[in-house]
């Protein structure tokens, strides 16, 4: 059993959602281009997390045959009942990716998203060329924080909500240091050297932005545009509770009701807003580091 994750660093529901706007009907095309996909593939997407990539891919591709593998228990039980709950067939798998439960040469493509820089290059790049068959292709996608643009805090919360934030995660210690959170991050240009270091030929970088929340424009329908706002709602609530799971003392029972019905309050207002027609013209965008290869 292991909740890591889903516990203390991003919960299920916070990726799924957040992902879920991110890869969308309006830029469908794009990502499986990026990612390579093609028909009748045997896939696996490393670090699936509640497995929305495998889901979204098997979507557009149906006859493709996809699995997820992810370290953190709570993330593949959401998958699996996820995968029943949209009636699509992915498999998958609670594994480490620096030990993967897979045959040699067993897939055409092997992807992922945001995981690398949590994982040591070697045996992650390494698995992953072990595992594919020869000419294979694996596909590392990496969101470049620093080329994310983003203006959703006009409606920012309030200092009463910020100082209970605070509070929250006071004496939250060094949990992301003890668990190797983003300890193997790198720069753009040490991505395509860690595929080559692994065996992988034909490396190319490429970058994929999408904009991943606008409610505001005229293309987004109201449907999304109400999804949108809530999966920033679900981030700040899964903010709030990632810090009563590691630091279950910081505030009082009460406290940390007072800090949901805040965050929750801001999140109704902003949907109020769009509701009456009032734009904020608030969005964000994410750019998305591509490096592909081949075995
Ligand atoms: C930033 S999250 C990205 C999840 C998903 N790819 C997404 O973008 O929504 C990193 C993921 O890597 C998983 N992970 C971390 N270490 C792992 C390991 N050694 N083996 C497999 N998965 C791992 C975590 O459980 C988490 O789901």
């Amino acid at each position: 059993m292991n909740n890591v994750w889903s516990q203390y660093v991003q919960t299920t529901e916070e990726l799924y959602r957040s992902r879920e706007m991110r890869f969308n009907d309006s830029n469908a095309a794009l990502w499986l281009k990026a990612i390579g996909v093609k028909s009748g593939q045997n896939i696996l997407e490393v670090g699936c997390a509640g497995g929305v990539f495998c889901h979204k891919i098997k979507k557009y591709v149906p006859d493709v045959k996809i699995t997820g593998l992810d370290l953190d228990t709570g993330h593949i039980e959401y998958a699996k009942a996820k995968t029943a709950e949209l009636g699509l067939d992915c498999e998958f798998v609670n594994g480490d990716a620096t030990a993967m439960p897979f045959a040699d040469n067993t897939f055409d493509l092997c992807y992922s998203h945001t995981v690398a820089e949590h994982i040591p290059h070697k045996p992650f790049f390494g698995e992953q060329y072990r595992v594919l068959k020869p000419g294979g292709k694996i596909v590392d996608l990496s969101v470049r924080t620093r080329l994310e643009l983003r203006n959703i805090h006009e409606y920012g919360g309030s200092d009463e909500e910020k100082a209970l934030l605070e509070k929250a995660w006071s004496n939250a210690g060094d949990f992301d240091k003890e668990h190797n959170i983003g300890a193997f991050e790198m720069d753009e240009h040490e991505y395509p050297k860690e595929l080559e270091k692994a065996g992988f030929h034909d490396v190319n970088v490429d970058f994929l932005t999408v904009v991943d929340y606008a409610p505001d424009n005229a293309s987004v329908s109201d449907d999304i545009a109400i999804k949108q706002i809530n999966s920033i709602r679900i981030g700040c609530l899964a903010c709030a509770q990632k810090a009563f799971n590691r630091v279950p003392d910081a505030l009082t029972e009460h406290e940390k009701s007072r800090l949901i019905n805040l965050i929750n309050e801001r999140f109704d207002k902003r949907i109020k807003q769009y509701n009456d027609g009032e734009k904020l013209w608030d969005f964000s965008t994410s750019t998305i580091l591509v490096v592909s290869g081949k075995k």
